[in-house]
């Protein structure tokens, strides 16, 4: 298969395709079209010029393509979770479930086109202010450029696609280099649903090379990305007075008090830390146990990890997959050994069979340690044990970074005390930190990034405030 550029409404081929295998067995999948600079270029004016159309757009016709475009997901379920397990190597399971949330992603869209309004502003509170009346509207900001990452193919390509649509923006979408596909097939049926030339471009090829040229053009009005804290830097450094939402990494944190029901919280901590093989921002990575249940809790972490399939990610009862490629791999290994060789211990896994990593569980890891204080974006997860949940609050804390934060306790007070002192972006009290639903507010500090997702938060960062002043 031979996949164009999509620029304007129409597949656009260029002189230069690359090979996308799939990282589980590396089978060839696509070629995959490398975009040059005129063609980025290309990208943005016709995304500029279909802007016209878009903010012009009633906000019914927007919710109603969202929600065609919703339709068309759920009709081919099963073919876009088996494009993401290609691609992403995501596990068929995992692979549906993110369709699943995809189609709920839009559907939010939808419902958010049809909510955007302003206020009445009480102009006569300050003295001057009388005689006048004052309102304010939102405007969609303009071109928007989209940089997403290869572990939610669909549904990350949603959180900025969709509340661009909704707000009456225009869209240049970069979708990683490893995944694709999915964001093809996605602009396939926006186009199907109705949304003007233009609105929605894709383009592929050298990240740095394409996000560079996008995040210089005076066209672009705002940047939204999700990936590495060092990207996203260099973006929010370069991108001028663009609006910046960046979506960045964590080495998520969770607690587990001296109350809790471990038949119930360590299958959820597996789900955690292993789930697409722990390549989510929100995995979890630490686990800080109350030194009375560790050992119990150890024995049952190791029993719950023996019983995840490893294998292709095409089979319905796969657990776990290749990571995204052998060089990811192998710095999780490394990482490893060297906690290893530090004196941590290890209860589970900790090989590489057949370019898998195996689920891996490590006891009283250094936490300067990079498998520790580094997120390790990989099957991965470690155990310390903790005196005091003072001492657990401040063992989450310490860290460069801050997206979500799990907290296991049946007391009520310390629930609070969590919600109050945890310094992250979310806080999930009897839940670990990878849980997310679509239209809660998400995203962080600290390293983990800045701005919000979540529709109708992403959708606010992509509009203009603007005040009007009726002197009567
Ligand atoms: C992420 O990896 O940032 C997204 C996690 C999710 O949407 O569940």
């Amino acid at each position: 298969m031979k996949q164009d550029l999509w620029i304007n409404g129409e597949g656009v081929g260029t002189g230069q395709y690359s090979e996308l295998v799939s990282p589980y067995g590396q089978s060839k999948i696509a070629e995959v079209a490398v975009a040059e600079e005129e063609q980025v270029k290309s990208a943005v004016a016709a995304a500029q010029s279909a802007f016209e159309k878009m903010k012009k757009m009633p906000a019914h016709q927007r919710a109603e393509i969202l929600d065609k475009v919703a339709g068309m997901i759920e009709k081919d379920k099963e073919e876009c979770a088996k494009i993401i397990a290609r691609e992403a190597s995501k596990p068929m399971k995992a692979a549906r479930a993110e369709v699943d949330r995809t189609i709920m992603t839009y559907k939010f869209a939808a419902i958010e086109a049809r909510k955007i309004y302003g206020e009445t502003i009480p102009m006569d509170a300050a003295p001057g202010g009388e005689g006048r009346m004052g309102y304010t509207v939102k405007e969609p900001l303009g071109v928007i450029a989209a940089i997403t990452p290869f572990n939610f193919p669909m549904n990350l390509v949603a959180h900025k696609v969709g509340p661009a649509i909704a707000a009456g923006n225009a869209v240049v979408l970069k979708p990683a280099t490893q995944t694709p596909l999915s964001s093809y097939k996605i602009a396939q049926y926006f186009h199907e649903a109705g949304l003007p030339a233009g609105a929605l471009n894709v383009i592929t090829g050298s990240g740095k090379k394409i996000g560079g040229i996008l995040i210089s053009d005076e066209r672009i009005k705002m940047v939204t990305f999700t990936g590495s804290p060092s990207v996203g830097q260099w973006i929010r450094e370069n991108s001028g007075l663009k609006r910046v939402t960046l979506e960045l990494g964590s080495n998520s944190a969770v607690v587990v008090d001296e109350d809790s029901d471990l038949n119930e919280v360590v299958p959820r901590i597996v789900t955690g830390a292993f789930s697409y093989q722990g390549q989510v921002c929100i995995s979890v990575q630490r686990v800080f146990v109350h030194e009375s249940l560790y050992e119990e809790f150890v024995e049952k972490i190791k029993d719950e990890t023996k019983k995840l399939k490893i294998g292709s990610p095409l089979e319905d009862d796969t657990d776990v997959s290749a990571m995204i490629s052998k060089d990811d791999v192998k710095r999780a290994k490394e990482w490893i050994d060297s906690a290893v060789a530090k004196g941590a211990e290890l209860a589970a896994g900790g090989e590489v069979n057949d370019e898998i990593l195996e689920p891996t569980v490590l006891l009283n890891v250094p936490l300067d340690e990079k498998v520790s204080c580094a997120e390790v974006f990989a099957p991965v997860v470690h155990i310390n044990a903790f005196k005091s949940f003072d001492e657990a609050i401040e063992m989450v804390n310490d860290s460069d970074y801050g997206l979500q934060a799990g907290v296991f306790t049946k007391d009520v007070q310390k629930a609070f005390k969590a919600a109050n002192e945890l310094h992250v972006g979310g806080v999930m009290i009897n839940e670990i930190p990878t849980f997310r639903v679509d239209q809660m507010p998400y995203g962080g500090v600290k390293l983990s990034g800045m701005g919000r997702e979540g529709i109708k938060y992403a959708v606010e960062e992509m509009l203009e405030l603007k005040l009007v002043s009726f002197k009567l």
